[in-house]
């Protein structure tokens, strides 16, 4: 396993500063663009600088890959691009709109209309069935209750959820059906960015398959935008674009 972790003894103070500008506007076809995005964790007195100078523009409606060795930063580059975490420098523009500097609150209501965030360990509520799972999204996004267990019910059987487990919990699904329900979750509300990390690491190759095509369908139809974090060969087939991360750099 590669890890590509820098020890930094510098202080804060000498990272190199990142000057703003409208770079969001420059790209109208654009539907993620990211500049200089720099990362650096902070545990104890040391700094971990995980991301360095990180330039990208994705275009709308493409399917993009970001693959690289483990521990090279894919998760907190597509943290960062979804908004859910924050660059010690650089700036994200989803959809034109700057997330970088926005309000927490304003975040989490633009994250939900117009992200949907596949995690690598699912993050589904424990408590929740699969189907309830799904139906939570839609309820935050204003879709009332019967609407939303109709709509829950057609995303599950999308993904091959089988029926009789649209009603058991998390800790009762093998890490596939997991999996099924997250992607489900993900495409809830219909978002116009889809993110996913490692979509197809609990599929068997058929499922996956499956998964891949579902997600190539709603951006080529739909018009969604698909960023991937993968180490599935299969998926290249069907991607616009690959980006390769290593060392905290961007390999084109
Ligand atoms: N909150 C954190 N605090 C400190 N270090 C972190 C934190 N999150 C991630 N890291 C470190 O940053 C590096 C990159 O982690 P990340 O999860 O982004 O890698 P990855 O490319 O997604 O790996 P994998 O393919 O194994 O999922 C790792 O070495 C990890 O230990
Ligand atoms: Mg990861």
């Amino acid at each position: 396993m590669t890890v590509s972790l820098t020890k930094l003894t510098s202080s804060k103070k000498n990272r190199q500063k990142v000057t703003s500008t409208s770079i969001g506007s420059n790209y109208p076809e654009a539907a993620i663009v990211a500049e200089g995005i720099e990362m650096t964790f902070e545990s104890g007195k040391q700094y971990y600088q995980v991301l360095r100078g990180i330039d990208l523009v994705i275009k709308s409606g493409d399917i993009q890959l970001l693959m690289g060795p483990s521990g090279s930063g894919k998760t907190t580059l597509l943290s960062i691009l979804a908004g859910l975490l924050t660059p010690t420098e650089g700036q994200v523009y989803l959809l034109e709109q700057e997330i970088t500097r926005m309000s927490r609150e304003k975040l989490a209501r633009y994250r939900l209309e117009n992200v949907g965030f596949i995690f690598q360990g699912f993050n589904l509520f424990p408590a929740l069935t699969a189907a309830e799972n799904v139906e939570l999204v839609l309820n935050y996004k204003g879709i009332t209750r019967g609407v939303a267990r109709k709509q829950a019910q057609l995303l599950l059987e999308q993904v091959e959820l089988g029926s009789s487990y649209v009603n058991q919990k998390p800790s009762e699904l093998s890490g596939g059906q997991k999996q099924r329900v997250a992607i489900a979750r993900a495409l809830a509300g219909n978002p116009k960015l889809i993110m996913a990390d490692e979509p197809t690491a609990a599929l068997d190759s058929q499922s996956g398959h499956n998964v891949i095509q579902l997600l190539r369908t709603l951006a080529k139809e739909q018009g969604c935008t698909v960023l991937m974090v993968t180490h599935d060969p299969r998926i290249i087939d069907v991607a616009d674009r690959v980006a390769y991360l290593e060392d905290g750099v961007l390999k084109k």
